[in-house]
């Protein structure tokens, strides 16, 4: 029987260096907090419980953490005095829980699900404390991972490396997994004797060697574990969620003929064949479906395009918009919690909120829904076969018919019905041979003017 694993994860510090009133963990990378994004790592070990140790603004963080989490457990650590110190603040949460505890850290987003389940791996192969290590390029000011014949034989900061430490290169991640009842137990003989006077997480290794218990590491790509402490990290860490999130979408089939200008959400999802021209940004909640294309320049948040829809150069898909199959959102065209049924068109700059646009319907260019009074929002019901000519303003609340024609210029106020042709709009009027006249009185009065 596999026991049940729980989730630890790290979020009291105050993140000074990133110069920031809003908490570190907050700070979003592909709109989602970095604080998502650990809970989303933690899923590779499918845990049955959550605890995110809070301090720095402890009460907005738990905020948002019970938005993205909401059986999530918030304890505060005040004062902070050290990583072990702040996982000793879920010992009371973690009561009676006797499964593996993964202790993760809110500010590193980039640790891929199946390096835990790597990592649970190695704890079911028998060692005690799981560490997760990366060989670092410049291993700097990170704790070092001490390897001896039977695995992990202890963890060293930097600050308290001997020169000999100081020269490995495998270093530690911050990411751990130990039973519960291990961890506590050996939390609680860790010091503070040490060169920031704090109590380290990573003195743990040595006390269960000390102990007999084997230890182990496992290790992963430097780029899991960038650790965001800076604006310039966390710019790095929305680089390498790019790189990663465009890579996925081209292996599951999508094209992206210039991948480093699309820029992803956290949640985009894009079917098979769909093709992704160059500079399209992808806002939060966007789905689209196989075949359709999105044109350059395009913006989409929150909207859904089905199958064979194709969207810009240059449109903007806000929160609600519905596009059906093989309809058409062309250039300089705002769609806002409307849905276009299969075939509707809007090619030209447009902007259609609040509506229903039927099958095959075309809304023609420059025409707009007028869906606010300046205190409410209406709704505009566009039927199928409709013809909605240039430069119509709809004012809603309205409907305009199925095959129902509306003349280019039109300010439509009233239903129009079903296979009914509406024209509002003043009515022509030439007047022969007036426009010389006229030019002729101008041209004489320039004249009289000059010469007085
Ligand atoms: C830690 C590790 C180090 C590792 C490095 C990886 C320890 C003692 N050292 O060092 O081996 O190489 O991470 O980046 O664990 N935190 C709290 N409460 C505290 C202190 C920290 O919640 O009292 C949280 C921080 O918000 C952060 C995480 O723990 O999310 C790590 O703390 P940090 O101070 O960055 O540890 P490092 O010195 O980087
Ligand atoms: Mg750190």
């Amino acid at each position: 029987m596999t026991k049940s694993t729980a989730v630890c994860l790290l979020a009291a510090g105050k993140g000074t260096r990133m110069r920031s009133d809003l908490p570190k963990v907050l700070h979003k990378i592909a709109d989602l907090p970095m604080l998502g994004h650990a809970l989303n790592s933690a899923k590779g070990c499918a845990p049955s419980r959550a605890v995110i140790v809070t301090g720095h603004q402890a009460e907005r963080v738990a905020d948002a953490a019970t938005k993205l989490s909401p059986d999530a457990v918030c304890v505060v650590q005040e004062p902070q005095h050290g990583t072990g110190h702040a996982v000793l603040q879920a010992k009371e949460a973690l009561a009676g829980f006797d499964g593996d505890v993964f202790v993760l850290f809110a500010d590193t987003p980039l640790i891929r699900p199946e390096t835990l389940v790597a990592m649970a791996e190695a704890r079911n192969t028998g060692a005690a404390v799981v560490v997760l290590g990366f060989e670092a390029a410049e291993p700097g000011g990170y704790g070092r991972l001490i390897e001896g014949a039977d695995g992990l034989d202890k963890i060293v900061e930097a600050k308290d490396a001997s020169p000999d430490e100081l020269a490995v290169t495998l270093c530690n991640s911050g990411v751990m997994c130990v039973d519960s009842i291990t961890l506590f137990k050996l939390l609680d003989r860790v010091t503070n004797d040490n060169a920031n006077g704090e109590y380290y997480l990573t003195d743990i290794v040595g006390l269960a060697r000390g102990d007999g218990l084997p230890c182990a590491v496992v290790r992963c790509d430097e780029e899991e574990t960038l650790g965001v402490n800076s604006r310039v990290d966390l710019a790095a860490g929305e680089a390498a969620f790019q790189q990663r999130a465009r890579t996925a979408a081209m292996v599951a089939g999508v094209t992206l003929t210039a991948p480093e200008t699309v820029s992803f959400s956290h949640d985009t999802v894009l079917g098979q064949d769909v093709i992704v021209e160059p500079n399209v940004v992808f806002g939060p909640g966007v789905t689209v479906e196989s075949g359709a294309t999105i044109r350059a320049f395009s913006h989409l948040e929150g909207c859904s395009v089905a199958s064979g829809a194709i969207i810009g150069p240059y449109a903007r898909l806000r929160p609600g918009a519905d596009i059906g199959p093989s309809a058409r959102i062309g250039n300089f065209v705002e769609v806002k919690n409307a849905t276009f049924a299969a075939g509707a068109k809007a090619n030209h700059l447009s902007y259609i909120g609040d509506a229903t646009v039927g099958a095959k319907a075309n809304i023609g260019a420059g025409t707009i829904t007028c869906n606010y009074d300046g205190y409410l929002k209406h709704r505009t019901e566009i039927g199928a076969d409709a013809f909605i000519g240039s430069n119509t303003a709809l004012v809603a609340p309205v409907s305009v018919g199925s095959r129902a024609t509306v003349a280019a210029g039109s300010v439509i106020v009233e239903k129009v019905g079903d296979d009914d042709l509406a024209l509002a709009r003043g009515r022509q009027v030439n007047k022969s041979g007036l426009a010389a006249r006229l030019r002729q009185a101008l041209a004489e009065s320039k004249e009289k003017l000059k010469d007085s």
